[in-house]
């Protein structure tokens, strides 16, 4: 595969400081070589670092929107210029309002190629809330009701843009759900595995179950990886911990089938907060975890009867 770093340093959707300095701590745990070891080709193009938007308002429940809104507007470009030219879009956050613009980048991509986009969404969070319904007006609480179309920020990117159908979101892992994110979870058909299903079911049926889905609709599938997804006593450099997360062993699980589906279209590391973190640790778990989605085994697995 030939894989593009993208590096977003954004941290003005997430109400605190230091997401910003991600890119850089997932480049000194390695990310370019581990990839280079396992085969693929890898192009980094540098940060991102859009002027901001003077044409977006000021929006008490919209923190910092002519940032997050011009982040948003050049990265659904790249992502959208790399997918096209057939490469791996693989974004080095930076909060999570970033997938507002990757997301949507490759929904363009897809309705281009007439494929459906799926995506999985791997967080503690749903990130459903919009303008209207966030208790925080933080932004990174917002991205999948974006780019479902169900959270109107001014006109961040054009009206008819492509849109992903909410019935094709996966969220896995989920623990933390505000009262009115909820109802319109609900509302909308987001398939939501909380904490509890995958304690009951294990991630490997959960997973087969997605799997199954994006293949039988021939589907591209982007994968959303929020650190906080993982267990804080793993990954404790993340601003919105909260416990009771993914082992270590479920994530590399979950990242090993991805790879062996080979469904996997572009992906997200986010919320990556060094200056919260323990001497580079969860820079480098969520190294770990790339390089299970990118195709390290322990040993060759016989293939899967069709
Ligand atoms: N639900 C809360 C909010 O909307 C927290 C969102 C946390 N999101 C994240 N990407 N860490 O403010
Ligand atoms: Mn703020
Ligand atoms: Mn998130
Ligand atoms: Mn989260």
């Amino acid at each position: 595969t030939s894989v593009t770093l993208i590096g977003v340093p954004l941290e003005e959707g997430s109400g605190r400081r230091g997401a910003s300095m991600g890119p850089t701590a997932l480049r000194i745990a390695g990310i370019a070589t581990m990839l280079t070891e396992l085969d693929h080709r890898v192009t980094d193009s540098g940060d991102l670092h859009p002027a901001p938007a003077a044409d977006l308002p000021d929006d008490p429940k919209a923190h910092h929107l002519k940032i997050v809104g011009a982040f948003t507007r050049a990265l659904e470009a790249k992502v959208y210029d790399v997918a096209s030219s057939g490469g791996f879009p693989l974004i080095l956050g930076g909060d999570h309002s970033l997938s507002m613009g990757s997301v949507s980048g490759m929904a363009r991509y897809a309705a281009e190629v007439g494929r459906p986009l799926f995506v999985l969404w791997l967080d503690a969070h749903s990130d459903f809330n919009s303008p209207a319904t966030s208790p925080s007006g933080n932004i990174h609480g917002m991205p999948v009701a974006y780019f479902c179309g169900q959270a109107e920020i001014a006109n961040v990117l054009p009206a008819g843009r492509p849109l992903v159908d909410p019935k094709k979101v996966f969220q896995v892992g989920i623990r933390s759900v505000d009262p009115h994110e909820r109802e319109q979870i609900r509302e909308h058909g987001v398939n939501v595995f909380d904490m509890r299903s995958l304690d009951e079911q294990g991630v490997a049926v959960i997973m087969r179950r997605v799997l199954d889905t994006v293949s039988a609709a021939n589907g591209l599938l982007h994968v959303s990886f929020d650190v906080d997804f993982i267990d804080p006593d793993i990954a404790p450099g993340v601003g919105t911990t909260v416990p009771g997360g993914a082992t270590y062993r479920e994530a590399h699980l979950i990242m090993e089938m991805l790879s062996d589906s080979g469904l996997v279209s572009s992906l997200d590391l986010v919320e990556l907060n060094p200056f919260l973190d323990d001497r580079g640790k969860s820079a480098r778990v969520l190294v770990e975890m790339a390089a299970s989605l990118f195709g390290r085994r322990i040993f060759d697995r016989p293939t899967r009867a069709a």
